[in-house]
């Protein structure tokens, strides 16, 4: 879907690249360059001006984390620009590769060792930093995860379920969705999670607590896969 608009200043066009259920993700232009813009929107069985304050809380956390992370010297796009009319965030396009997409590949076509574990080394070093700087970034997928063609550098992105947090349970948590993502869908990636583990050993300097619990974190998982 290619439409006409005005939104992000850059007067360019807007390509739809993801429909979700509380946010659209369109390609555009800003002021000459490529961008992002993400759209929230809001859930119409909520009351309207409620619904709308929600929206805006949530955009102006997620402005709020990537900047944090940003500070805290993890790769995220750069913010352009928040609308709190439009309920937009307009940020740098990343061009490369998601994580995801790199990972299913090894999967169809072989696992490139030597790129594996610089993107697992990337990977837990990022996540170390967040987590240091009281940063956890709620839903580390791997297709929330890009790898910027030109650096080959990990830059992380959705940071719309990010909070701040000091507790070794919340990071724990943060890493434990990680491993199941990796498990269900990138098997073939082998330990990959154990790699992601050592560099996060490397980069925080609370790793025993958070790790710790992690191992909790873990064995509730599987009683409650034995529950059903
Ligand atoms: N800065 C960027 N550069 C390139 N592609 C991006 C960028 N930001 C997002 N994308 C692409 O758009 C997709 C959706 O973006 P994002 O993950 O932020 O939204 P979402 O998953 O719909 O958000 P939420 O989980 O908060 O509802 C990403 O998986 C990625 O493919
Ligand atoms: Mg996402």
């Amino acid at each position: 879907m290619e439409v006409d608009a005005n939104a992000g200043g850059g007067g360019g066009s807007l390509v739809l690249l993801k429909q979700g259920a509380e946010a659209r993700v369109f390609e555009s232009n800003f002021v000459g360059r490529r961008c992002i813009i993400k759209e929230r929107f809001s859930k119409t069985y909520r009351h309207p001006s409620l619904d709308s304050k929600l929206t805006l809380k949530r955009l102006n956390a997620e402005a709020r984390c990537m900047t944090k992370a940003r500070r805290l010297g993890v790769s995220t796009p750069v913010l352009y620009g928040v609308d709190p009319v439009l309920h937009t965030l307009t940020f740098e396009y990343v061009n490369g590769p998601s994580v995801k997409d790199v990972f299913l590949e090894f999967g169809l076509h072989g696992v490139v060792e030597e790129r594996l574990v610089d993107i697992a080394a990337q990977i837990g070093d990022a996540i170390g930093k967040l987590h240091d700087g009281g940063l956890v970034h709620g839903d580390l997928t791997t297709s929330n995860m890009l790898i910027q063609s030109s650096t080959n550098q990990l830059v992380l992105i959705d940071f719309g379920l990010s909070f701040t947090s000091t507790l070794p349970e919340d990071k724990a948590v943060d890493l434990y969705v990680l491993e199941r993502a990796l498990l269900s869908m990138h098997s073939s990636c082998g330990n990959v999670m154990d790699r992601i583990l050592a560099a996060y050993r490397k980069s925080s300097k609370q790793w025993s607590s958070t790790l710790n619990k992690l191992a909790q974190v873990r064995q509730r998982g599987r009683k409650r896969t034995m529950v059903g």
